[in-house]
């Protein structure tokens, strides 16, 4: 089983995040072969400071690490390191229609919201999602609910090419989303119809001072702070309902982070009042962020060593990439033909040979 998945260089990594991503890569360790890229050529398709995405990236790094990651029990890297990620982007392509990715929430959400040039990368981005994981041939890619889309249009990709160049082959394997039953959209505090994000309600620049988003690297203090001044419902009840987003909310993130069901919480929170169900939720949400902070500023404060587990992940990721990119090659007739490969039995090629 490989299990393979990406993750931004944006530095600031959110409680979402770990809920809905973070956690489920540590544990991936433990069942299967895992790779962990962090996707500055992603980064890249909106507006960016050169000099700011080289520190982002290493605090995304450092926070993968306090998280759990081990870099002998999993390969992390950064996907500008690898070439055949942009390799096979392009090569993709040539499979992908550009009508679905004009379609695509991503794309149309950020285009609209981009006041600067809308890049043509911004439109390429799912393929660029697509190459990074079909590189590996990779089975499973766990991430959150807002990557549904792209994990099918990963999947459409992968079959098209089986379809079109595969001659009956899977020589891309078709990758299953792995989303948590619990905890895949935790929502903004704040405004708990949208999902917490960097950007969150009350974003940096507004008065609340991005209060609806509770960071991995925040103090006890912040979270407690934000946790309380989540917005609740009218009523009083601790129970998940439509039409009490903000409660619900609460409750999600309690459940994720004690690793229970959300009944549990609703049946353990049943007499308690809103103030004393937040300070539960902000108790145990700064008890699960709290090891993670801490190991946070040794492992950030040494970038000389991020560095080398960040080239030792690329070398032994490049290592795989690069087969399944001579498969993909050979199979789409690029390049020279490759001795043994799929066309090489063709009598033109044997020409070419000689
Ligand atoms: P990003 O920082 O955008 O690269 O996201 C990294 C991972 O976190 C992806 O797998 C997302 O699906 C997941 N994620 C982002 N926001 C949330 C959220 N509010 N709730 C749960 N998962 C999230
Ligand atoms: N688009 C993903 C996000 O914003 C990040 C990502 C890039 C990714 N490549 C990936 C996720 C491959 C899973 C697999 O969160």
């Amino acid at each position: 089983m490989r299990i393979f998945s990406g993750i931004q260089p944006t530095g600031r990594k959110h409680l979402g995040n770990y809920i809905g991503a973070i956690s489920q890569y540590v544990a991936a360790q433990d069942r299967g072969e895992a790779l962990f890229c962090i996707v500055d050529l992603h980064a890249i398709t909106v507006p960016y400071e050169p000099t700011e995405l080289r520190e982002r990236l290493y605090d995304t790094t450092a926070i993968l690490l306090a998280a759990g990651l081990d870099p002998e029990r999993c390969m992390l890297f950064r996907q500008s390191d690898v070439k055949e990620h942009t390799e096979l982007t392009w090569l993709l392509c040539s499979v992908t229609e550009l009508g679905r990715l004009q379609r695509m929430h991503q794309f149309r959400d950020k285009s609209l919201s981009q006041r600067e040039l809308v890049s043509a990368g911004l439109l390429l981005y799912p393929v660029l999602q697509a190459a990074d994981v079909l590189a590996y041939r990779a089975n499973e890619v766990p991430v959150g609910e807002d990557q549904r889309e792209h994990l099918e249009l990963m999947r459409d990709v992968a079959r098209r090419f089986n379809a079109r160049f595969g001659d009956g082959e899977e020589v891309l394997v078709v990758p299953e989303h792995r989303i948590p039953e619990v905890g895949a959209r935790i929502m903004d505090l704040q405004d708990p119809t949208r999902k917490m994000s960097t950007t969150g309600a009350g974003g940096t620049a507004g008065a609340a001072g991005g209060q609806g988003t509770v960071y991995v690297l925040d103090e006890p203090a912040a979270i407690e702070k934000k946790l309380k001044g989540a917005v609740t419902d009218s009523g009083s009840e601790i129970r998940r309902d439509a039409e009490k987003p903000g409660v619900s909310n609460l409750i999600e993130i309690l459940a994720a982070v004690r690793g229970v069901v959300p009944e549990t919480v609703e049946a353990e929170h049943a007499q308690a009042r809103y103030g004393e169900f937040k300070t539960a939720v902000a108790a145990a949400v700064a008890d699960y962020l709290a090891p993670a902070r801490e190991r946070y500023v040794e492992l950030r404060a040494d970038e000389a060593r991020i560095e080398s587990i960040l080239q030792g992940g690329a070398e032994r990721a490049q290592a795989i990439a690069s087969q399944t990119l001579a498969d993909v090659r050979e199979r789409m007739g690029l390049g020279a033909p490759r001795a043994g490969g799929p066309a090489a039995t063709s009598g033109t090629l044997d020409t070419v040979r000689r």
